[in-house]
């Protein structure tokens, strides 16, 4: 009963809206919404409690719930209208073609990880709603096919432990962190500790489902080559809502290797690094060593240090790791006793950062352990940085509360995969990415003055990395970079940050958004903007 009241309710409004037109005024968003869903729904589901107001009890915990940067929950951020949470893929059709009729604008969430909370948060258009897939997170994993279909809300943990359940020696390659929503997260890339064997997580996608413009469910059959060239690494929410990726799964060994190595300046921390730069890209394609760098007090004197943590995964056993290290990097002195064997699924967890023994199981609580205020950005290094210059960024780092920058290694398969294979194009030639974090606690805290210590760092580092263009991460969202600016959506200004996240790709980024969705119904501050339609012919 309960469940066929609000569709009779809705039936009311119908009648009374085309009844007596001036009867719209008085009929709030959601109620247009929750009408609209209901006419475009084919199954009867109690719509009305998947639909949270800011008057509902849960509004804010729902809206808080996979938020990752409390920067965009502060009470000055531009909140949503209301949080649409379906349950049925049916419904996000619907709440597509709603958000069309009714010219609400919308967001989506999955993992709700974006640096600048663009899928919880829009400051460039309000009213906006969220769509918010958090329901939307089945895994089916098939063996015998190689292959698991994985739901948009879904977090890559979860995705990991289903499959780590079927196999011993099944994996998939995608983000350390544990947490990430795997709808958003394969959109832009997806990187992780197995991408110099296996390349990203966007480079192993089979197929998916996507409901675009017109509320359609598309597939690989009926998607289009463009089309799914661009969901593959072309960025969130400027071509349609994924539904559900199919991945293709990757052999891993049933014994894989772990370490972290620390050195403080004190302890030759520069010219390791430096050593680093000139070797990490060129060994064995089953070892990962990212550098997480950050500050600690040096015991001796109480003054701050710079402390570098060598941080691997290997896929193969610890002797046949020993020897990869002495051939490849044996300034890094590493010895037996720093290295850990164990499962590829205790692995995941170990680069995430659980601490040692925790049970597999964590990775279906499907959320992030801390949330933080932060600001980050991120570089791509073709040449080795010299010592003189990693002085300079200790010196930056002694003077901030929280700095933390993590380099991870390219060469492998990142440098076989062409630039243009899909629209994630930081490949060959490049040594390693660069993620700068500054974080913060307290909400009463200045971000101003992380914020501008983040820019400067940022300047400081142009000699030293990728130019013309400066090349960026698209998961790693800047705003820096540039902004869509409400009902001027320009190309020319879209360029200043699609040619870093994207190089020659975002052209053709722009030519399929303009196929696909010439009235930028998919759009927040850096959507890839199609072509004003009077000149969409152009470059076709
Ligand atoms: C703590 C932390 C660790 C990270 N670690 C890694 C890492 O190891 N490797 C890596 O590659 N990246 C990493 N990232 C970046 C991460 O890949 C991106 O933030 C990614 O966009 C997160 O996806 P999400 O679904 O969790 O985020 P959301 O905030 O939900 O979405 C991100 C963007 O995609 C859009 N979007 C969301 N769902 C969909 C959908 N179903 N269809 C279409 N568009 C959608 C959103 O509107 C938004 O624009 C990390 C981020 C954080 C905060
Ligand atoms: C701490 O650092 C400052 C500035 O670099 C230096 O002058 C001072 O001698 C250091 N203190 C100790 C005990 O080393
Ligand atoms: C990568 O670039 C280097 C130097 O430009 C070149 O020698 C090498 O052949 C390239 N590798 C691949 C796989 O394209
Ligand atoms: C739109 O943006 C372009 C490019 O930045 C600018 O030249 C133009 O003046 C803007 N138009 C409006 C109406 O703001």
């Amino acid at each position: 009963m309960a469940s066929s009241s609000p569709a009779i309710f809705s039936l009311l409004l119908v009648v009374l809206v085309l009844t007596s037109p001036s009867w719209t005024a008085a009929i709030s968003i959601q109620e247009s919404f929750l009408q609209c869903l209901t006419l475009n729904s084919e199954v009867s589901v109690p719509l009305s409690t998947a639909i949270y107001t800011p008057d509902n009890p849960s509004f804010t915990s729902i809206l808080q719930s996979s938020a990752q940067n409390l920067r965009y929950l502060l009470p000055s951020v531009p909140k949503p209208e209301f949080i649409f949470t379906p349950l049925l893929e049916s419904q996000v059709q619907a709440a597509v073609i709603c958000s069309k009729e009714l010219d609400i604008h919308l967001r989506v969430r999955s993992g709700g990880h974006d640096y600048e909370g663009l899928s919880y948060a829009s400051e460039m258009e309000t009213p906006f709603i969220v769509i918010d897939l958090s329901k939307l997170r089945s895994i089916s994993v098939d063996i015998a096919d190689n292959s698991a279909w994985v739901q948009a809300g879904a977090t890559i943990g979860e995705a990991y432990y289903r499959i780590a359940g079927k196999s011993k020696t099944h994996g998939f390659p995608a983000g350390v962190c544990t947490s990430l929503g795997i709808g958003g997260h394969v959109t832009g890339g997806a990187y992780g500790s197995m991408m110099r064997k296996y390349g990203l997580g966007a480079d192993n996608v089979i197929d998916a489902n996507i409901v675009d413009v017109n509320g359609k469910i598309l597939d690989r059959q009926s998607i289009g080559e463009d089309l799914f060239w661009a969901i593959r690494g072309g960025g969130g929410a400027s071509f349609g809502i994924i539904l559900s990726w199919k991945l293709r799964l990757v052999p891993v060994p049933e014994t894989v290797t772990v370490f972290t190595v620390t050195k403080s300046l004190e302890e030759g921390a520069t010219k390791l690094l430096y050593r680093w730069q000139q070797v990490v890209d060129k060994l064995d394609e089953n070892l990962f060593i990212r550098v997480a760098i950050r500050t600690a007090d040096a015991a001796a004197n109480g003054n701050r240090t710079v402390t570098t943590s060598y941080n691997a995964q290997f896929l193969g056993g610890a002797k046949q790791l020993l020897q990869v290290m002495e051939e490849g990097f044996p300034e890094l002195g590493l010895s037996r006793k720093n290295c850990i064997e164990m499962s590829w699924i205790d692995s995941v967890l170990y680069i995430a950062g659980y601490p040692t023994g925790t049970s597999p199981k964590v990775l279906l609580q499907g959320k992030s352990t801390s949330k933080y205020y932060f600001k980050a950005k991120s570089d791509f290094v073709k040449e080795p940085i010299p010592e003189s210059g990693l002085e300079g960024i200790w010196k930056r780092f002694s003077v901030e509360d929280n700095p933390l920058m993590f380099w991870s290694p390219y060469g492998g398969m990142m440098s076989k995969i062409s630039e243009s294979e899909i629209p994630f194009p930081h490949r060959n030639g490049t040594i390693f990415k660069i993620l700068y974090l500054t974080i913060w606690q307290d909400e009463h805290e200045s971000a101003a003055k992380h914020m501008d210590w983040m820019r400067r760092l940022y300047n400081y580092m142009g000699t030293y990395v990728s130019m013309f263009p400066r090349e960026a991460y698209v998961n790693y969202r800047d705003l820096d970079l540039g902004m869509n600016k409400k009902g001027n959506i320009s190309f020319i200004q879209a360029s200043s940050w699609g040619m870093r996240y994207f190089k020659n790709n975002f052209n053709r980024l722009v030519r399929v958004k303009t196929k696909v969705d010439p009235e930028n119904l998919f759009r927040h501050e850096q959507s890839i903007p199609p072509l004003p339609l009077s000149s969409s012919r152009v470059g076709d």
